[in-house]
């Protein structure tokens, strides 16, 4: 190790060492504060905090989710890409109102107009569109896919009389996704047959009450209540609350003991939970059939309480992971920290860094003339460069987890190829110098009940860091390559 490298370790330990001497922060009244008290929406924070709300506005973390052209007054003009707004009526903008089986959907025959789009989901790289359902009959044609969901084909040579569901009412999802490039249309299409409220909205948006949500739905589904249009959210955008915890008591009494800054936090699974409740990804919700979200998470608390993570597929690989458990699709950066936090001991440097120790929390996506870089805080070499030196520019490379493995596409899950053309998270090389998960001797697997050791079958697949939990639940949890040989 260079001794530009062991400065920088000596400067960290210090400062670790600092916080560990600290008292615990949040404190329990803190915690108790964001565990427990009522979301007031960003604009309460204005007044007082008028730059930073100035900053956060225009942040990507803004533009996430609004309304659309069916909200003339939220509805913000220059949302909806151009050329999509020009090619509106040449596009199939057809509501999937429900799944029919695994492979099939119903999509509604009528098209949706552009003043009926409630809400305009996405900007950067790619957008999608929902409009209200009520849950009533349609005539439909049927959606097939034969990839798992990747890529849809609509058949509108048969129509079929849809009964209905009132399960599926809410904000569907038009059949279409579209990207900023004039005329590009996703070839894929789209397949999401939930209702933006059942799967998507409390990672695009700031304290959704998930209990009030399900309420609504219960007295829905009873005919004691009209519709399902209301969202039970704060902020429909990324904002104030979902990063420093609920604001009721701050506002009253402003005080630092009510509010929780970030930086400050001691225990690091919390620390990395203010931006991991939502740069994860999941294999579906402890608090909502059908969710995809940790809908209900407060600063604070356990990711486990919350959400399943989506499994690995150790040494096969799956269209979420590769077979060394790297991310493969958006916003999977949390698990990636996880995963570094295995191979480089819980005490390494990058396994205890949060988020916005690299990234600009209140600007992601603004990038001016004090602000060089669109995500960081800094110009991406000199966040390097704090700790690595002169090596900057080579440990870079560990960004690209596609770099120097074969045939890596769509089709090819058996590869150890991460995230293209996303960053990747795991700070880790392999002997040649490629981003590298884990190696077949770290994999992890528990044993369903009653299964057998024998039997492949009868091994889950587990991230490292549920090896606890899974034993907890009294399963064998074994490592290495293929527990079932042995
Ligand atoms: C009435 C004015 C006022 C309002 C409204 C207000 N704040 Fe504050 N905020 C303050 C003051 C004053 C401080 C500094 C307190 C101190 O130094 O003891 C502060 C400090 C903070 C801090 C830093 C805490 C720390 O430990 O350094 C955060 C974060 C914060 N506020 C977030 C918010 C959020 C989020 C909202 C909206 C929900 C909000 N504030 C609304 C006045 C306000
Ligand atoms: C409530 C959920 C939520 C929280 C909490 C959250 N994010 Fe995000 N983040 C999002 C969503 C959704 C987007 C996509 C916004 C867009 O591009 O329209 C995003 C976008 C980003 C991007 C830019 C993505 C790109 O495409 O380049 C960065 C960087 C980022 N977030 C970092 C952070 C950091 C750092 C934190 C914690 C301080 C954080 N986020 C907390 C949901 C969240
Ligand atoms: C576990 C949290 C989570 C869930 C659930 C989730 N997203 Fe996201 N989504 C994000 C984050 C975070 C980003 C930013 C990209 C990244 O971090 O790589 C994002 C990005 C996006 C983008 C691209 C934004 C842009 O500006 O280009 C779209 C569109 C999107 N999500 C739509 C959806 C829809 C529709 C659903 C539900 C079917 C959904 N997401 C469910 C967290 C989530
Ligand atoms: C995506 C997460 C996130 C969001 C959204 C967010 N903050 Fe912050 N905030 C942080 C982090 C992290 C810090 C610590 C400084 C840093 O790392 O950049 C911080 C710092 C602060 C501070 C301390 C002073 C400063 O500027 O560093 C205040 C006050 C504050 N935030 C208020 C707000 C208000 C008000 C909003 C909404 C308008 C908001 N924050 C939105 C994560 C967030
Ligand atoms: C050691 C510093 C560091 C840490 C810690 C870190 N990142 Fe990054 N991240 C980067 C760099 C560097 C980039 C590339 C920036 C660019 O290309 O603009 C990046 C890119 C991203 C992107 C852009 C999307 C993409 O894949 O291209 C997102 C989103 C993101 N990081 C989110 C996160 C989240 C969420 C966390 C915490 C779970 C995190 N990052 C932790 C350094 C870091
Ligand atoms: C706060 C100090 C710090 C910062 C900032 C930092 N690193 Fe590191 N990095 C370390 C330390 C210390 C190690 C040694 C292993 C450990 O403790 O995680 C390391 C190890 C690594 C490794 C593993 C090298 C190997 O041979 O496997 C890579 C790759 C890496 N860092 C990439 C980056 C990148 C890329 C950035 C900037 C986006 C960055 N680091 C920013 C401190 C830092």
């Amino acid at each position: 190790m260079s001794r530009a490298m062991l400065t920088a370790i000596a400067a960290l330990t210090l400062l670790f060492a600092t916080n560990a001497g600290a008292e615990e922060y949040p404190s329990p009244q803190q915690a108790e504060i964001a565990r427990t008290a009522a979301y007031v929406g960003s604009i309460e924070c204005a007044d007082c905090h008028g730059d930073v709300h100035a900053q956060v506005a225009v942040s990507w973390h803004s533009k996430k989710t609004e309304w659309g052209p069916a909200h003339p007054d939220k509805y913000r003009k220059d949302k909806i890409y151009k050329w999509v707004e020009r090619d509106w009526d040449k596009l199939d903008t057809y509501m999937i109102l429900d799944q029919k089986d695994k492979t099939t959907n119903y999509v509604a025959v009528d098209k949706v107009a552009l003043a009926d789009v409630d809400l305009v989901v996405g900007g950067q790289r790619k957008q999608r569109y929902a409009t209200y359902y009520d849950g009533g009959p349609r005539k439909a044609w049927l959606a097939t896919t034969k990839d798992g969901g990747i890529s849809w084909t609509l058949d509108k040579s048969t129509v079929v009389d849809y009964p209905g569901n009132k399960e599926r009412a809410g904000y569907k999802f038009l059949f279409i996704e579209v990207r900023p490039k004039d005329g590009d249309l996703n070839k894929n299409y789209y397949g999401e047959f939930y209702s933006w409220q059942e799967r998507c909205i409390s990672c695009h948006s700031t304290g959704f009450d998930n209990k009030a949500w399900d309420k609504a739905k219960t007295e829905f589904m009873e005919g004691k209540r009209e519709d399902l249009r209301e969202i039970f959210v704060a902020d429909i955008s990324i904002s104030c609350e979902a990063c420093h915890g609920p604001g009721e008591k701050h506002i009253e009494d402003p005080t630092k003991n009510n509010i929780i800054y970030p930086p400050k936090i001691t225990d690091v699974d919390t620390r990395q939970m203010v931006c991991g409740q939502c740069h994860t990804r999941t294999a579906g919700s402890v608090h909502g059939k059908g969710a995809n979200d940790l809908r209900g998470y407060r600063l604070t608390e356990k990711y486990e309480d919350y959400a399943e993570f989506v499994r690995p597929n150790w040494g096969k690989g799956n269209r979420a992971t590769s077979i060394d458990g790297k991310g493969r699709r958006d916003h999977q950066q949390d698990m990636d920290i996880r995963l570094s936090k295995t191979i480089k001991g819980a005490h390494s440097v990058h396994a205890s860094m949060a988020c916005f120790d690299c990234h600009d929390a209140h600007n992601v996506g603004s990038r001016g003339v004090r602000k060089p870089s669109a995500r960081l805080k800094k110009p991406m070499i000199e966040v390097c460069a704090d700790c690595h030196q002169g090596q900057a520019k080579n440990v870079l490379a560990v960004l690209d987890g596609s770099k120097g493995w074969d045939k890596y596409g769509y089709d090819n899950w058996a590869n150890e190829g991460g995230r293209t053309p996303n960053k990747q998270h795991v700070f880790n090389f392999d002997k040649e110098g490629r981003s590298f998960g884990l190696q077949p001797e770290q994999y992890h697997w528990a044993l369903k009940k009653d299964g057998d050791a024998r039997k492949e079958a009868d091994w889950k697949a587990i991230w490292p860091w549920e090896k606890e939990s899974y034993e907890g639940k009294g399963l064998k949890v074994a490592i290495g390559p293929t527990p079932w040989k042995k």
